[in-house]
């Protein structure tokens, strides 16, 4: 099995993980443990839309904040308390990535590197691609250590040099979370308050759970 990692957007036909570990990828796993589905939203307002057609709640963020008038923010902490049917969502980058992938897609973190990562294998062909969300763009330390996590667990299939090296940057897990919590990611949301949604996005596979995207609904794979 061929596995790469690339930044922003996807190449890939066969299989990809979207990677945004704060914390796109881990509201989207933690929501899943108390909502039936997360329906992504590319702006505000298709949001808003699409939480009144579903009768779901609202949940999202720009800038890391919660956006005014939504239920909650893009907080997996905050999300854990609530339950129901659908979540709709819209962040700035995770769920824009997604929204731009042409294969199967599976949404991944630390909070569910080995689950996502096996299943990865059974449902890919040849070829699993991890994908960064990074930032508007760029390059972020967290999503290339969250891939770097799951890559942990795909370490004998054949590793691009991209994914070789998150690999290695992720041999040290005292190493990863300070790297993380140094992060400008992790810098921008204690400065909102939001300092415990980086510890939790920072816990090792604490779910099985693996969601799967398909054109703008996120369910759990079964
Ligand atoms: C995003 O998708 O842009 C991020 O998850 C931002 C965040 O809420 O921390």
């Amino acid at each position: 099995m061929k596995v790469t990692l690339s930044l922003d957007r996807s190449y890939a036909e066969d299989l990809s993980i979207m990677v945004d570990a704060l914390r796109a990828s881990t509201t989207i796993n933690t929501a899943l443990q108390s909502f039936k589905s997360v329906i992504t939203a590319k702006n505000v307002a298709d949001a808003v839309k699409l939480a009144e057609i579903n009768q779901a709640t609202l949940a999202g963020e720009r800038d890391g904040a919660k956006i005014e008038g939504f239920d909650v923010g893009n907080s997996p902490l905050e999300i854990k308390n609530l339950k129901g049917e659908v979540l709709v969502l819209t962040t700035t980058n995770g769920t824009r990535v997604l929204e731009s992938m042409q294969s199967k897609v599976l949404i991944g973190s630390f909070v569910n590197a080995q689950a996502v990562a096996q299943r990865a294998l059974q449902l890919a062909d040849n070829h699993i691609e991890i994908v960064m969300a990074g930032v508007k763009g760029r390059f972020v330390i967290e999503d290339f250590l969250g891939a770097g996590e799951i890559i942990t667990h795909l370490k004998d299939e054949k590793l691009d040099e991209f994914a070789i090296a998150s690999l290695m940057a992720s041999n040290n897990k005292e190493e990863v979370d300070r790297a993380v919590r140094n992060s400008n990611s992790a810098e921008g949301l204690r400065a909102l308050g939001l300092e415990k949604d980086i510890e939790f996005c920072l816990k090792r596979d604490i779910y099985d759970t693996v969601p799967i995207y398909k054109e703008g609904i996120i369910k759990a794979f079964k």
